[in-house]
C-alpha cells in the first residue's frame, strides 16, 4: 500500500469498470512532467510514453529510431509530473521481437521508468510476447491498426481494416490477444465500424486514435491537441487551442468533448 493515500493511481480495474459503465476514457500522450500535471489537472486519465516523442521531441521522421533509454527518460519525467494517471510506455520497434528481449526492456521501463504499463505494436505474430509478458506480471496494451513502427513496411500511414478479409483478421487478432493477457487495447486509423465492432466484443477497454468516437476512450498526441503539429495533421486530429484558449483550456477542452462524446465527430473519423 502507497504511504501516499492521497495519491492514489488509476487502475486498469478502474478503466474497466468505466467500460462496464459506458464512461469514456480519456487519454494523452505526454513526454515531461509539467505536461504530465497540467494534462492530469485537466482530468486525463491515462497518460501515454508514445515512441511518437522520436517525431514530437527529437525531430525525427518516424519512430524507429527511439530507444529504450529514450522511453525511460521520458517516463520518469512523465511519472515525476503525475500523482493520479495511469502512466503507459511504448516499447520501441524491435525491443520485444522475442518473449525474452520484451522482458528485459519491460522490466526496464517498469523499474527505471516507473510506469504501470507497457504498449506493444502487436498482432497474433506476438502472441507468445503478449502472453510471457502478462505471466510474468507485466501489463500490456496491445496496439492493433495502422502500426507507425512498421512505416517502412506499410509504406505510409494508411487506415488499416478497409476490406473484409482485413477487417475480420483485426477481429480476431484482437480477441486473441486479450486471451493472451493483453489488459488493455489501442486501435489507430481503423474504420469507425470496425472499431466498434472490435469494442464491444473485447472486455477490455479499446482506446481509439482514428477509430471513431465508439471506443471506450481516446488518445490524442499532445502536439496534435494544441495545433503545433509539425508537418501534415492527421485527419483525425482536431487543435483544441483555436479560439486564443490558454493551453490548460484547450485540454480541458478536449476531456469535455470526449467525456461527452462530442470527439471526434465524423469529420475526424474514417
Ligand atoms: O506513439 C504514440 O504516441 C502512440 C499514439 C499515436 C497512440 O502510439
Amino acid at each position: 500500500m502507497s504511504i501516499h493515500a492521497e495519491h492514489k493511481r488509476i487502475t486498469i480495474s478502474n478503466l474497466r469498470e468505466m467500460k462496464t459503465k459506458g464512461e469514456k476514457i480519456v487519454c494523452m500522450t505526454a513526454y515531461d512532467a509539467s505536461f504530465a500535471a497540467l494534462l492530469e489537472n485537466a482530468g486525463v486519465e491515462l497518460l501515454l510514453i508514445g515512441d511518437s516523442l522520436g517525431m514530437v521531441i527529437k525531430g525525427f521522421d518516424t519512430t524507429v529510431p527511439v530507444s529504450v533509454d529514450d522511453v525511460i527518460y521520458h517516463s520518469s519525467c512523465v511519472v515525476r509530473g503525475s500523482r493520479r494517471a495511469l502512466v503507459v510506455a511504448d516499447m520501441p520497434f524491435l525491443t520485444y521481437s522475442s518473449p525474452e528481449l520484451a522482458l528485459s526492456n519491460a522490466a526496464r521501463l517498469m523499474r527505471e521508468g516507473g510506469v504501470q504499463m507497457v504498449k506493444l505494436e502487436s498482432c497474433a505474430t506476438q502472441i507468445e510476447v503478449v502472453r510471457r509478458l502478462s505471466e510474468e506480471g507485466v501489463p500490456v496494451c496491445a496496439h492493433l491498426g495502422l502500426r507507425p513502427q512498421s512505416i517502412h513496411r506499410l509504406g505510409g500511414y494508411k487506415v488499416q481494416g478497409t476490406n473484409e478479409s482485413s477487417a475480420r483478421l483485426m477481429l480476431d487478432d484482437a480477441v486473441t490477444l486479450q486471451q493472451a493477457g493483453a489488459l488493455m487495447l489501442l486501435l489507430e486509423c481503423v474504420p469507425a465500424r470496425l472499431a466498434a465492432e472490435i469494442t464491444v466484443n473485447v472486455d477490455i477497454p479499446v482506446i481509439g486514435i482514428g477509430a471513431g468516437v465508439d471506443c471506450d476512450g481516446q488518445i490524442l498526441v499532445l502536439q496534435d491537441v494544441l495545433g503545433i503539429t509539425a508537418g501534415k495533421v492527421p485527419r483525425f486530429a482536431r487543435n483544441f487551442m483555436e479560439d486564443g484558449k490558454t493551453i490548460q483550456e484547450a485540454v480541458n477542452a478536449y476531456v469535455d468533448a470526449v467525456k461527452k462524446r462530442d470527439y471526434p465527430d465524423l469529420e475526424h473519423t474514417f
